[in-house]
Formats: structure tokens, C-alpha cells, sequence
């Protein structure tokens, strides 16, 4: 399979998720303005962007934790804000989702965490959840780590863990939010590669949302650039790495948002947006792209220190963190 499917001459049902001038506010901040973009199966589309330009936003309203103020989002042919909790939960089953620290329960193992979603969503018989787990930890490399407890494994390896779990169910759609948070950059580099094959593997669509730039450019087969909740660049990564890399002395030929993306993608690579260093130019990236200069520090996302808000209006992610501590605390 090659690795940039996106063609032109595509027919609509390669079409997974479609977000059509999607408007969001937050009282009398608007936050998406107008973004469009499709996702198609088996591309991997990077969503990126400073820090609070409405990454995290765009990925809860596609996977219904939010509905837009204006426009439409549609998943697997579905306009998810039309649909009823049931239905709702019905699409989301064919998602998975892996969150920033793989979020798995600590009183259990890395195999019952994979086979506790198995339990809950199908009525097959436990031997036959078994065999699945262990197909799943295989997918991810994780088989020898089986029977361990997330505190006594690495943080690449809760992340393969989460990823496991969120195959389970044999997703149509990967959701990934700053999947190499807090990863050093060997074991961030691994999970990047275990990502784009599994793409590709199993035919999933992905949309990862990162402002890492290495990340992003080994990943993605698209990406959309966001900058102040609008679109400013959807384009296949070639077209992005050739911004990255235009030569200084041509940059008149750029028109303006052309020579802030590339500024974008150049500083970021060289770590300002993942790291505040004295000295460094990350206020002018910051100036930039409109970023708040406070939450660039450590390589975090701001996500992490933000889940009391992030839970949602319809409940949907404050159900798995609820059930993560009613089982955490077992
Ligand atoms: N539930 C919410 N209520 C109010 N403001 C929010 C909410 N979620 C996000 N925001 C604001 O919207 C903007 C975009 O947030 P987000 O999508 O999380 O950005 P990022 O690109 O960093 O993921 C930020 O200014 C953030 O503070
Ligand atoms: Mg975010």
C-alpha cells in the first residue's frame, strides 16, 4: 500500500468523517470558525497548531463529545449531532480512541485492560476475549507484558497498552490526542512508527492531533494546519515539507500565511512549541501563531491540565474517566 493515498479521483465512500464550516464558541470566544476538512480510510490526518488554536476542540466534536453552533460534522455517513445517545454509542463503538497517559485502570493487568472493553461491549464467550487480547497485544508488540500492571511498565509501553485497547473492538477510525506527550524522543519515535503501520495494517482511518512536528511529519499522510479555529493549510505532507524546507532567499515568492506556516512548521521543529527555554524564540512563535506562552513548557499538552473541562457536554469522555477511578479504586 503506498503511504499517501489521498488522490483526488477518490469517490465519497472513502469519506469517514466530513466537517463541513464547523462553528464552535465559548461564550463570546469563537473557537472554531468555519473549519472544513474530510478524513478518508487509511490516511493518517495530522490536525496541528500552537496551543489553543482548537486542535483538542475539532477532535471532541468529531467524535460527538461536542456538537458545532453552526455547520456539520459527519461520521461513517452519520451527522453525529442529529443522532440519539444510543445511536451516538453505536458510532463510537467503531472508534478508538487512545488517550495521553494510555489512561488504563492500575488495579488491573495489561491483558485485563484490553479484555475489559471486550467485555463490556460484545457477549462473546470469555476464551474466545482471551485469544482477542492476545491478538491485540501482539499488534502492538506488548504479548510479553500480558500479565504486568501498569506501574510496572514504561511509558511507551502503557502507551502500546492503550493503543491495544483501542483496537479492541476492530475501530474503523483511531483518535489520537498528543500521542508522544511526555514520551522520550526514542520511544516517541517507536510509537510513531507503530502508528502509521498499523494505518495502513488494518485499514483504519487516523486523526492525530500533535504539535510536534517531528511526529507529525513522519505520520501523517495529510495534514491540516489550524490557526485561530480556521483552517489555514490541508494539504498532503509533501506539500507541507516543502513549505518546511523553502530556502530563505525565495521567501518573497510565499504569499503571507504561506511564510507564517513555514515559520510554524520551522520553529516548531526546533522545539520552542514543546519546550520554553530562556532565550529561545519561542515568543515570537508564540506572537506568532497567537499562543500562550505559559502552557508551551515541559512538551506537555495543555489537555493533561485541563480534564475537569474537557469532559464534555455530553458526558462522553466524563464517563471514562468516572469509570477509570471506579475501577481504579477497586
Ligand atoms: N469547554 C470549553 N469551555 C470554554 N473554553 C474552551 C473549552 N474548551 C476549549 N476552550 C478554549 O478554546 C480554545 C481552543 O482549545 P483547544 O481546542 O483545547 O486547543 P488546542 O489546540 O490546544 O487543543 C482555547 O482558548 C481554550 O481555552
Ligand atoms: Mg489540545
Amino acid at each position: 500500500m503506498t503511504s499517501q493515498p489521498i488522490q483526488t479521483d477518490q469517490t465519497d465512500k472513502d469519506v469517514v468523517i466530513s466537517m463541513r464550516n464547523v462553528v464552535k464558541r465559548f461564550g463570546d470566544q469563537t473557537v472554531l470558525d468555519g473549519v472544513t476538512f474530510d478524513v478518508r480510510r487509511g490516511e493518517t490526518v495530522v490536525i496541528m497548531g500552537g496551543s489553543g488554536c482548537g486542535k483538542s476542540t475539532t477532535l471532541r466534536h468529531m467524535v460527538g463529545a461536542l456538537n458545532p453552533d453552526e455547520g456539520t460534522v459527519e461520521v461513517l455517513g452519520r451527522d453525529l449531532a442529529l443522532l440519539d445517545e444510543d445511536s451516538l454509542n453505536g458510532v463510537r463503538k467503531q472508534f478508538g480512541i487512545l488517550f495521553q497517559s494510555g489512561a488504563l485502570f492500575n488495579s488491573m493487568t495489561v491483558a485485563e485492560n484490553v479484555a475489559l472493553i471486550l467485555e463490556e461491549h460484545t457477549e462473546l464467550d470469555a476464551s474466545i476475549i482471551d485469544m482477542m487480547v492476545k491478538i491485540k497485544l501482539e499488534l502492538v508488540d506488548l504479548r510479553d507484558a500480558a500479565e504486568k500492571y501498569p506501574a510496572q511498565i514504561s511509558g511507551g509501553m502503557k502507551k502500546r497498552a492503550g493503543l491495544a485497547r483501542a483496537l479492541a473492538l476492530d475501530p474503523e477510525i483511531l483518535f489520537y490526542d498528543e500521542p508522544s506527550a511526555g514520551l522520550d524522543p526514542v520511544t516517541s519515535a517507536a510509537i510513531d512508527r507503530l502508528m502509521v503501520d498499523l494505518t495502513h495494517r488494518l485499514g483504519v482511518a487516523s486523526v492525530v492531533v500533535t504539535h510536534e512536528m517531528d511526529s507529525a511529519f513522519t505520520i501523517a499522510d495529510r495534514m491540516v494546519m489550524l490557526h485561530h479555529g480556521r483552517v489555514l493549510m490541508n494539504a498532503p505532507r509533501a506539500e507541507f515539507e516543502a513549505l518546511r524546507d523553502w530556502p530563505v532567499d525565495q521567501i518573497g515568492a510565499l504569499d503571507e500565511s504561506k511564510q507564517l506556516i513555514r515559520q510554524f512548521l520551522r520553529g516548531d521543529a526546533e522545539g520552542p512549541m514543546t519546550e520554553h527555554r530562556e532565550g529561545s524564540d519561542s515568543s515570537y512563535a508564540a506572537d506568532l501563531l497567537g499562543i500562550d506562552n505559559s502552557k508551551l513548557t515541559g512538551g506537555r499538552s495543555v489537555q493533561s491540565t485541563r480534564g475537569a473541562r474537557e469532559s464534555g457536554e455530553t458526558g462522553f469522555w466524563r464517563g471514562i474517566f468516572s469509570r477509570q477511578v471506579q475501577k481504579g479504586g477497586k
